[in-house]
């Protein structure tokens, strides 16, 4: 959830928050040693890459028809792909898709999982959401069953849809959707409305079948389930059992209550389904005393993280009651314990993880693996697997000036783990141990990962905060990350890996801090990686920095997925199509290409194409949010230029970038535009290609509380105005996407 540019409208942006104040890592002053390196990389490392990433296509698809392996190599194409007419961009309050196309609305905010829990009426009457669908559906994968309900990775027509339930829309504490009138805008928020909105969050997994050529969900599946901010969840790794992670619920710190404000995913080759911890630090209130009565070093890292002193939590589910649940919420000191035990001091430290679950076991316990760091994760996305190589897993930290991180698994890959028969203790031996790094990129076109350990002489030295251990390193990732000099970046979303050819694609979404003459500590000037900064109009509303964002890739250096060299360039600009193509509309964008703020972004391992999404505040007087089709070439395929910024001194800023070969109507179009107000988010196909699930997020989420219960004045009634449930409220839903001649989606 984000509306960057409208945050009149929004009671909390946490997604916008910028909490990087860090000042060691200006991106003009880094790595000038590193450029005579510069053709060594740009040249060979590519040979080197491709041979290497060209073999592990075929050693990591070994596994029989019964195996639930989920990297499959991209089958030949016999069909032209983005051969569809593209979708104009769009202001009517429903879901377009091409001709030869249909979209249809499948498993929407309240709907019933069980037998046992009524139908959803949506007028704010409905309970019990433990068992229904929770709100703000986001990342999604699915998971393929036989015929007879059995796990099997090829099942196309039966299958289970794992997916996030991100947030809910808000306004003045209150999810108002949910509560008859509105709910209550005020302290103490009521027991039973608290209970509501906790219990919308978190995870679900419905069933869906196909019947004939119709998608439907699956009530009472045995699979159905809702993982929520109240369910138990391990720690696992490094910071398992840390006094760090020690709470009056967990005095071992070795478990955490659920898990909350969950966006991005991931599939790993074991087959198991991750989800990342955005931004859970806004849930959580401080007092304003707070800092006095710690008087340590955790209140460095609770301001690093968003949870300065005083902060008043998203929906105050704190006053809920006496009871633990809601005192959880509640982050101050309170107790008179040494380690924590006896309060919520410490839980925080269990918040912002990537979350590993086995979608197909509920009897599997659900993991939080703290070695790959602690912040507001996207998506997490697997290097190409090799048998006899390590593993990498990409991932983002998605706030402004926040930066690029991959860790490195310490194991090998197995191919038997591709059909593992524990896929939770297989994610026990590949994502317990490894390293963590952070990305700094250079300006000409070259990068490093650093290793975020106590090894590195900069996060034993560092001045701000001193680190004890390597589970301390790991909670506060982003201060290590400052440590080491790492690139802020323009607000990290999604990564996925090109199955062709390994590289990596990043959505970096947009950011209101790049200026040419920055002041203060959050504004940052544009450099290579993030080299706009530019005034875009929004109706009479002037939007400054880079409010259309961009994508940038990387190609691994020798060493592939435990590389700690890359290469990067950046592959396309988000722009108005009619925007200067000399300064904003860098790659070139037409009006069947333009977009705004990327933020979902996946290739598809079946036909390869890249699915880009856009989570938009910036172009949305325009058009409503959408999803694109592309065919990207690779790293490099573009050309250096030199943008030059007039300084408020009377000087000239250049700045060098590396833009990717311009998109032409074959390799780029536009495939859907969503209904009113909503993100599009979520890619997951069927693996035949023919079916695709994604999710829509938060229609209508700029309608006023003042309006509930007049549907006239909802800004959107989908997706009850595309026929679907009862009720005018706007629902969060996924979608069933099927070609009409039933040929593979995108072609
Ligand atoms: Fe949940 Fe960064 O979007
Ligand atoms: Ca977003
Ligand atoms: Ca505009
Ligand atoms: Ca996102």
């Amino acid at each position: 959830m984000n509306k960057p540019n409208d945050l009149a409208i929004r009671a909390t942006d946490l997604n916008d928050i910028d909490s990087n104040a860090s000042h060691d890592n200006h991106f003009n002053s880094i790595l000038n040693a590193r450029l005579s390196r510069r053709n060594w990389l740009r040249g060979s490392a590519v040979t080197a890459a491709t041979a290497v990433m060209g073999s592990m296509g075929l050693s990591a698809c070994g596994g029989g028809s019964d195996a639930v392996a989920v990297t499959p190599t991209p089958t030949p194409t016999p069909e032209k792909l983005l051969a569809f007419t593209a979708v104009p961009k769009s202001l009517a309050d429903v879901v377009s898709v091409p001709a030869g196309y249909t979209a249809t609305a499948l498993y929407a905010l309240g709907d019933s999982l069980r037998a046992a829990t009524p139908a959803y009426k949506n007028d704010g009457s409905d309970t019990d959401f433990d068992n229904r669908a929770g709100d703000h559906h986001d990342g999604m994968e699915y998971y393929g069953l036989s015929a007879a309900g059995a796990p099997l990775a090829s099942g196309a027509e039966r299958g289970l849809l794992a997916m996030n339930h991100e947030a809910t829309t808000d306004e003045k504490l209150s999810s108002h959707f949910l509560h008859v009138n509105g709910g209550t805008t005020s302290l103490p928020r009521p027991a039973a409305e608290v209970d509501k909105e906790v219990a919308v969050h978190g995870l679900s997994v419905v069933e869906v079948k196909k019947t004939g050529s119709a998608w439907a969900t699956v009530n009472d599946s045995a699979f159905n389930r809702r993982v929520t901010p109240l369910t138990d969840i391990e720690l696992a790794g490094p910071v398992r059992g840390n006094s760090l992670v020690v709470t009056k619920y967990s005095p071992t710190g070795t478990k955490t209550r659920g898990t909350i404000n969950n966006c991005g995913t991931g599939k790993s080759p074991w087959g198991s389904y991750l989800s990342g911890e955005e931004n859970w630090a806004g849930y959580f209130t401080r007092s304003s005393t707070d800092n006095a009565a710690r008087g340590d070093k955790s209140v460095v890292s609770l301001n690093r993280y968003g949870r300065s002193q005083g902060g008043a939590s998203r929906h105050g589910w704190e006053t809920g009651g006496s009871d633990d649940k809601y005192a959880r919420w509640n982050l101050s000191k309170t107790g008179a314990s040494a380690d924590g035990s006896d309060d919520y001091r410490n839980e925080l430290n269990g918040m912002g993880y990537i979350v590993e679950m086995d979608p197909y076991d509920k009897t599997k316990a659900i993991r939080k693996r703290t070695a790959l760091g602690r912040y507001a994760h996207e998506s997490a996305a697997f290097s190409v697997p090799a048998v006899g190589q390590q593993l990498a897993v990409y991932m983002g930290d998605d706030s402004r000036n926040e930066y690029i991180y991959k860790f490195v698994t310490a194991a090998v890959w197995a191919a038997a783990d591709a059909n593992p028969a524990d896929r939770i203790a297989t994610g026990d031996k590949y994502l317990d141990s490894g390293k963590l790094y952070v990305a700094k990129l250079a300006a000409d076109g070259t990068g490093q990962w650093i290793e975020l350990s106590l090894s590195n002489a900069l996060i034993q030295a560092y001045g701000a905060y001193k680190f004890a251990d390597l589970a301390d390193v790991l909670v506060n990732a982003r201060l290590a990350a400052d440590a080491v000099g790492a690139t802020k970046m323009d607000r990290p979303e999604w990564c996925s890996v090109n199955p062709a050819n390994g590289e990596i694609y990043y959505t970096l979404t947009n950011n209101s801090n790049r200026t040419v003459n920055p002041s203060g500590s959050s504004q940052l000037a544009p450099d290579s990686a993030n080299p706009r900064a530019y005034t875009d109009m929004k109706g009479s509303s002037a939007q400054n920095g880079n409010p259309n964002g961009h994508i940038i890739r990387f190609k691994e250096g020798t060493g592939a997925a435990a590389a700690t060299s890359f290469t990067w360039d950046v592959y396309l600009f988000g722009a108005e199509s009619g925007a200067d193509a000399s300064k904003i509309n860098l790659s070139n964008l037409t009006a069947d290409q333009d977009f705004s703020s990327p933020d979902g972004l996946a290739f598809s391992p079946y036909t390869g194409i890249c699915w880009i999404q856009t989570d938009d505040g910036a172009y949305t007087d325009v058009t409503n949010c959408m999803m694109l089709a592309a065919i990207p070439g690779k790293v490099g395929d573009g050309a250096k230029s030199t943008l030059n910024y007039a300084t408020a001194a009377g000087g000239n800023l250049a700045v060098d970038t590396f833009i990717g070969k311009k998109p032409t109507a074959d390799t780029l179009k536009r495939f859907l535009v969503g209904p009113v107000g909503s993100e599009i988010t979520g890619i997951s196909e069927t693996p035949d290609g023919k079916t695709m699930f994604i999710n829509i997020q938060h229609p209508g989420e700029n309608t006023a509380l003042a309006n509930i219960g007049d549907p006239s004045k909802y800004t959107s009634q989908w997706p009850a105005n595309a026929g679907y449930g009862a009720g005018k409220r706007p629902r969060s839903a996924t979608i069933v996407i099927t070609k009409n001649d039933g040929g593979r989606i995108g072609s």
